[in-house]
């Protein structure tokens, strides 16, 4: 039912914890079951040096969850805007059709991380 990257992203997932002295912090609930996933990151120079998560749900949403702070790692900001929910989910070989929703976790948590760090900029 779930490709070996998906099972080797659950079974270890990368970049787990938390930054205390995160740039940006961002935490997004999934409406179709409640999971939620919390990602933190340190920003320098314009690009994400380090980035840490913290996910209560599923193990697709834990292999999402490590998936996308390893593409996500090194990039710009721009970069990071770019990544989406689909690619997270392609990059781990795909989702069964009923865990698709699992995906949507993962850019979207990245994403309010680095508003999160635009608005303090901005203040
Ligand atoms: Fe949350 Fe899947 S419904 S663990
Ligand atoms: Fe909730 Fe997977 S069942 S994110």
């Amino acid at each position: 039912m779930y490709t070996e990257k998906v099972m080797d992203h659950f079974e270890n997932p990368r970049n787990v914890g938390e930054i205390p002295d995160a740039d940006g912090v961002g935490q997004v609930g999934n409406p179709t079951c409640g999971d939620i996933m919390k990602i933190y990151l340190k920003i320098d120079d314009g690009i994400i040096k380090d980035i840490k998560f913290k996910t209560f749900g599923c193990g697709a949403a834990i292999a999402t969850s490590s998936m996308v702070t390893e593409m996500a790692k090194g990039k710009t900001i721009a970069e990071a805007l770019q990544l989406s929910n689909k690619a997270v989910a392609e990059a781990l070989g795909g989702l069964p059709p009923k865990k698709m929703h699992c995906s949507n976790l993962a850019a979207d948590a990245l994403h309010a991380a680095i508003q999160d760090y635009q608005n303090k900029q901005n203040k």
